[in-house]
């Protein structure tokens, strides 16, 4: 489905991505892993062509998207829906718009500017609010709702599109853990039911050993590890992180496993609870 092929971003010296490779052969939830500055936003930057690439291909079904130009791209960035950390909403507008926004890229400036939606789109935001556990908000304003809230706000918004893959760059590293656990379920929930691919850049190893079907590690602009959350072990994770002193798991935790910890499933033992909340 997707191929990255030696897919490089340098700025200057810096090489913030560096021949990255990666299949996706079937719809699965991806976490990337690894340190700030490890190149993660950079990755998911170009596979939305909200970077340019410096070297490389990206192909998706057959297409070359590096290749894409003008409406083009924006037709590939409403397949690739990206989700950010501060959720980039309009905090003064209500909610339901701000998910209509979604579907900006098919419409008409004119209309849009009026906020003209079709009443197919707005029942279509209403359902996918209703999905997502928030429908009773949509008359808010954005910036009225909770951070977990507006999250997922942003994952209508991006839903509004029907987008084939959802990009999420550090989704929950805003968020309280109980918020965290409902947007990476809303996020995983998408993935099962919808068969989206979901790729997210985390920046806990816990959080991508418990959701993601598959984890990638980078490190310095390459990729250091591409496996299942089992083959993720201590040691691999220390290679991620960087194998010094100042590396500890729980420096890389969050408190979304200690929510639950009794839970069946529940990841690796041995955790100290984390004290820390990101
Ligand atoms: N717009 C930019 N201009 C110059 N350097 C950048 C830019 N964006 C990212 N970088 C550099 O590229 C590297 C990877 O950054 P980034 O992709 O943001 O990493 P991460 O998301 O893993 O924290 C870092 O060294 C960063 O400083
Ligand atoms: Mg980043």
């Amino acid at each position: 489905m997707l191929s990255i092929d030696h897919l490089t971003k340098s700025f200057g010296r810096t090489i913030a991505v560096d021949a990255a490779r990666i299949e996706i052969a079937q719809p699965m939830m991806i976490g990337i892993i690894g340190r700030s500055g490890a190149g993660k936003s950079t990755l998911l930057r170009m596979l939305n062509r909200l970077t340019t690439h410096s070297s490389g291909r990206i192909l998706f079904e057959g297409r070359d998207i590096t290749a894409l130009k003008g409406a083009a791209v924006r037709g590939w960035q409403a397949d690739c829906a990206m989700i950010f950390q501060q959720f980039n909403l309009v905090p003064r507008m209500d909610v339901v718009s701000n998910v209509l926004h979604g579907t900006l890229n098919r419409r008409s400036t004119l209309r849009s500017l009026f906020n003209l939606f079709p009443s197919a789109d707005i029942h279509r935001a209403i359902d996918i609010l209703e999905r997502l556990g928030i429908a009773e908000h949509a008359p808010k304003r954005a910036e009225a709702l909770s951070g977990g809230q507006q999250q997922r706000v942003a994952i209508a918004r991006a839903l509004m599109q029907d987008p084939k893959i959802i990009l999420a760059d550090e989704p929950i590293a805003s968020l309280d853990p109980m918020n965290a656990q409902l947007v990476m379920a809303a996020l995983r929930r998408i993935h099962e039911e919808d068969g989206r691919i979901v790729i997210a850049n985390l920046h806990t190893l816990d959080t991508a050993r418990r959701y993601c079907d598959r984890v990638i590690g980078m490190r310095d602009g390459r990729i250091v590890f591409d496996g299942t959350p089992a083959q993720l072990t201590t040691g691999v994770a220390r290679d991620i992180y960087g194998a010094d002193a100042s590396f500890s798991e729980s420096a890389t935790s969050t408190e979304i496993e200690t929510l639950d910890r009794e839970g069946p499933g529940s990841g690796p033992g041995g955790r100290q609870a984390a004290g820390a909340t990101v």
